[in-house]
């Protein structure tokens, strides 16, 4: 495909799976937002950048123990060529700070992020030491494949450069904004298996279905997120 522009956004998955990553950004709304050259998203196999015969890209822990690490010299070289003065390099693991909306939004802002995905027991750490710009976990779990945990934060970053989501309210009452979780939602039939939807959002009065939606968001973030709820909601 020619493009005349750069993309607002241009992601480089970096890993041992790149078929893990290849595909899901043919989908759906990242699929159109790639056709309409707003985000661009690559994997990149670090295999291309492992040298010898084996071309091997991990190797045993010094000191011992379970599992293999990958090798410093083939991330090296692959971050160091894919990388330009405005490249954010982000290592996905299970120890890093955890991804909320707050740090998808601040990442949206960047022009290129190159997504370094570790496996087995993870990378040498001078990788992290030196090259790595921030460390996001996507939760208190470990996965055998890095690529899924890129491939979240690629999704979760998109939906917030400007014109992916094609209507930008769709971002506005959703859950994790104001720190509330996002209100019920119904549609036809307005009586199913003897369920109807709440009269309010029938009534066609904007401001009560305004009023309600907001008590909803409270009461659902006080009894299953009260973790999240704070002064200001
Ligand atoms: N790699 C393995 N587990 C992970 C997690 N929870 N978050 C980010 N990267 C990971």
């Amino acid at each position: 495909m020619i493009r005349m522009m750069e993309p607002t956004l241009r992601f480089d998955v970096l890993s041992l799976f790149p078929k893990t990553v290849d595909g899901f950004a043919e989908e759906s709304i990242l699929g159109r937002a790639v056709e309409k050259g707003l985000i661009e998203v690559n994997s990149l196999d670090l295999r291309r950048w492992a040298k010898g015969k084996h071309r091997e890209t991990d190797d045993r822990p010094f000191g011992g123990g379970a599992g293999m690490v990958l090798k410093p010299e083939p991330l090296f070289d692959a971050i160091e060529e894919i990388s330009n003065e405005s490249t954010k390099v982000i290592y996905m693991a299970p120890d890093g700070e955890n991804l909320n909306t707050q740090i998808a939004k601040e990442l949206a802002q960047e022009k290129h992020l190159l997504l370094v995905s570790g496996h087995y027991e993870g990378i040498d750490q001078r990788v992290r030491d030196q090259l790595v710009d921030r460390e996001v976990s996507i939760g208190d779990y470990v996965l055998t494949n890095g690529s899924l945990a890129a491939s979240v934060l690629v999704d979760s970053v998109a939906r917030h450069v400007p014109g992916v989501l094609g209507d930008e309210a769709s971002l506005q009452d959703e859950s994790f904004e104001d720190d509330l979780l996002s209100y019920p939602q119904y549609t036809r039939p307005h009586e199913y298996r003897g369920m109807k939807v709440p009269e309010v959002l029938l009534s066609g009065n904007h401001s009560q279905i305004k009023q309600w939606r907001d008590d909803q968001r409270v009461s659902k973030t006080k009894s299953l997120r009260p973790d999240l709820l704070n002064e200001t909601n």
